[in-house]
């Protein structure tokens, strides 16, 4: 069983998803950690309720590297296989993320990639795209720019407002960032350049 730590800095509705999927046996991994930078997060509540181990790592007065080399302790610590990120508000260093070994993802709201970055869902809604969705990639060094793991549409609709359209995002990314876990537990992940190829045994 793969060892899942998620990383987040918000209200964590989407570690809530991967919550629920592993009680349902549908993750096909174990949420063993998750790691905030906010104190506060109700992520972390949500963690705590779940019985699932919490470790805050507050980035304030912090060096970019010195935060992610104890972010990598703390993940080597307790042996984590994957990691994902789940509305986890910071960029991660080359270093992070060449010395962690596994699999780093990311769900993001927007059909990749165009719209990365903050607040995606208004930029699209007010790009006027007809079609937006979610996203979950792999992380690079970039800023939402990894190989594409799964992608779902969401129509925007004429008499749609930005919220309108951001909780319809949310419900998909509820459904697909399970999903995607699911496959690179189970599965095998192959790379031909940037395109990422889940495999299913
Ligand atoms: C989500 O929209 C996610 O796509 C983005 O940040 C938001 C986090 O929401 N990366 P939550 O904390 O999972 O509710």
């Amino acid at each position: 069983m793969k060892r899942i730590a998620v990383l987040v800095s918000g209200r964590g509705s989407n570690l809530q998803a991967l919550i629920d999927a592993e009680r349902k046996g549908d993750l096909g991994g174990a949420i063993a950690l998750v790691v905030s930078n906010v104190p506060g997060a109700h992520a972390l509540e949500r963690a705590r309720l779940a019985g699932v181990e919490t470790v805050v790592i507050d980035h304030r007065g912090r060096l970019r590297e010195d935060y992610d080399r104890d972010l990598l302790s703390v993940l080597q610590e307790r042996h984590i296989d994957v990691v994902c990120l789940a509305g986890f508000m910071r960029i991660l260093s080359a270093i992070f993320i060449r010395t962690f070994g596994g699999p780093i993802i990311n769900i993001h709201p927007s059909l990749l990639p165009a719209f990365a970055g903050k607040d995606a869902q208004r930029q699209a809604f007010e790009h006027g795209v007809k079609v937006s969705g979610a996203t979950v990639h792999l992380v690079d060094e970039g800023l939402d720019s990894g190989p594409i793991l799964m992608q779902e549409a969401v129509e925007v609709r004429d008499d749609d407002t930005a919220d309108a359209l951001a909780a319809r995002i949310l419900e998909t990314e509820h459904r697909i960032y399970p999903l995607a876990v699911h496959l690179l537990c189970r599965g095998s992940l192959r790379l031909e350049g940037r395109r990422a190829i889940l495999e299913v045994p």
